[in-house]
């Protein structure tokens, strides 16, 4: 089988396997045990200048290769253009988004500094893999640098439609560079379409054509037994006491504007508000481990949501019972798994996002006899394949009320009858098959 060499920003360490790894180290792990691999992006860490040779780390078929970031590159390519500009244009936050073209120079000096240093690394025959929104040229780049290998792109966040990404200024460039892959995949049907009719507007109608849809999965068998194993741990029954019989409900994303996390948070406020029966009985855990905390709309976001966690408790809160318990610091995979088995619901609730894997998480984490309800944003690219889900609109606070409300007086037989199809639909759409199907394009 020939090596697959996988590129992207954030690169696992690779002492740091399991309990905290990503989502995409989760969705690859099956690919890189199969064959011989390579995982190629930045250190996470930044030095003066940009590296020019990576740091090989080798680990029995998988080779690390990371490259520190200059500060000013890591200031232009990372915090300006991919999370000032990129991020928020792809999610549909134009407002949101600032352009500098100072930074759109240094998100594509760093896209060329990593093909130039990942050229030489190259072998005949490999499949190249690119991830996301920070490496839309990168294919391009290593066109440049002579590389004729077959190279794929999968874009993990939404695509919006051509009039909302058009906005972003050298929207052309950025879809002309798209055209040196051989195979673009993106998260849904909807983003396929809107990547495929922007594509088209730039005159890139053969590129187009390479474009297709690949959902990302989880390792739900996985997932299930971390959850199993997590109830019996100690912590759990020390967790369980502390919530006093009371029902919980889960939320767990990373501190970011796109999550919907002040109007989740409101929601909740109307639930106790409007439903006054609620109050005393159920608890809300929000696990949210501060993300990009130095971009300057993260840190706003994170002042919002300590003030409107503070006002609830405030204005709810008894002696004995805190309705919102809101952290921001990172809580291992398995005790999430935990804490995820536990709620009577899941409270998912994006304004916008490309999949959402703790949608499916939470569906796999959940008891076959007596599963949790599933709330769910209709704008996470998880919505159309989990049907069994309360389906919301994550702007509107009191349909959010509204759904835990039903969420928590739902019947046995209800929760059965809409978890077991989502149950079925997480373990089939797995994270390997995912793998597996976009390699089989990207390797004909
Ligand atoms: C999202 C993006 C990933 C990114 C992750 C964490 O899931 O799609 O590409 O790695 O957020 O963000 P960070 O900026 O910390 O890498």
């Amino acid at each position: 089988m020939k090596r697959l060499v996988i590129v992207a920003n954030r690169v696992p360490d690779p002492k740091d396997r399991g309990a905290t790894a990503g989502g995409l180290a989760v969705a690859l792990q099956d690919a890189v045990t199969r064959r011989d691999a390579m995982w190629f992006g930045w250190s996470g860490k930044t030095a003066e200048a940009t590296a020019t040779e990576p740091a090989l780390v080798r680990q029995g078929r998988l080779t690390y290769a990371t490259l520190d970031l200059g500060d000013s590159d890591y200031r232009r390519y990372y915090q300006g253009f991919s999370n000032g500009s990129l991020w928020p244009t792809l999610h549909y936050r134009l407002g949101l988004a600032h352009f500098d073209r100072g930074e759109y120079a240094g998100y594509r000096e760093v896209n060329a500094a990593f093909a130039k240093a990942l050229a030489p690394l190259l072998r005949e025959g490999d499949a190249i893999w690119a991830h996301d929104f920070h490496l839309f040229p990168l294919g391009a780049e290593l066109r440049r640098q002579g590389c004729r290998q077959r190279l794929g792109f999968f874009l993990h966040v939404p695509f919006p439609p051509h009039a909302v990404f058009s906005g972003l200024p050298r929207a052309g460039e950025m879809l002309a560079d798209l055209a040196a892959y051989d195979v673009i995949g993106l998260q849904t049907e909807d983003d396929a379409a809107n990547l495929r009719a922007a594509l088209a507007a730039e005159g890139q109608e053969e590129a187009a054509g390479r474009v297709s849809a690949f959902p990302i999965g989880i390792d739900a068998d996985a997932f299930t037994k971390l959850a199993e194993r997590a109830v019996e741990k100690q912590e759990m029954a020390r967790f369980r006491r502390s919530l006093a019989g009371r029902a919980l409900v889960i939320g767990v994303d990373r501190l970011d504007y796109s999550k919907g996390l002040p109007q989740r948070f409101v929601g909740y406020d109307q639930l106790l508000a409007r439903y006054a029966g609620h109050r005393s009985r159920v608890t809300y855990l929000q696990v949210t481990p501060i993300s990009r905390g130095d971009v300057a709309q993260y840190q706003a976001l994170r002042r919002e949501l300590d003030e409107l966690v503070g006002r609830i408790n405030g204005d709810y809160a008894e002696p004995d019972w805190v309705p919102l318990r809101y952290m921001t610091r990172a809580v291992p995979r398995p005790t999430l798994a935990g804490f995820m088995r536990h709620a009577k619901a899941g409270l998912v609730t994006p304004l916008r996002d490309g999949m959402n894997l703790v949608a499916k998480e939470y569906v796999a984490a959940q008891d076959p006899e007596d599963p949790g309800a599933l709330v769910l944003s209709r704008f996470a690219g998880a919505a159309p394949y989990l049907e069994g889900a309360l389906l919301v609109n994550p702007l509107d606070p009191d349909e959010i009320a509204e759904a835990l409300d039903q969420a928590m007086a739902m019947p046995l037989d209800e929760r059965l009858a809409r978890w077991r199809p989502m149950a079925e639909v997480v373990r089939e759409g797995s994270a390997r098959n995912w793998c597996r199907a976009f390699l089989a394009a990207l390797e004909g």
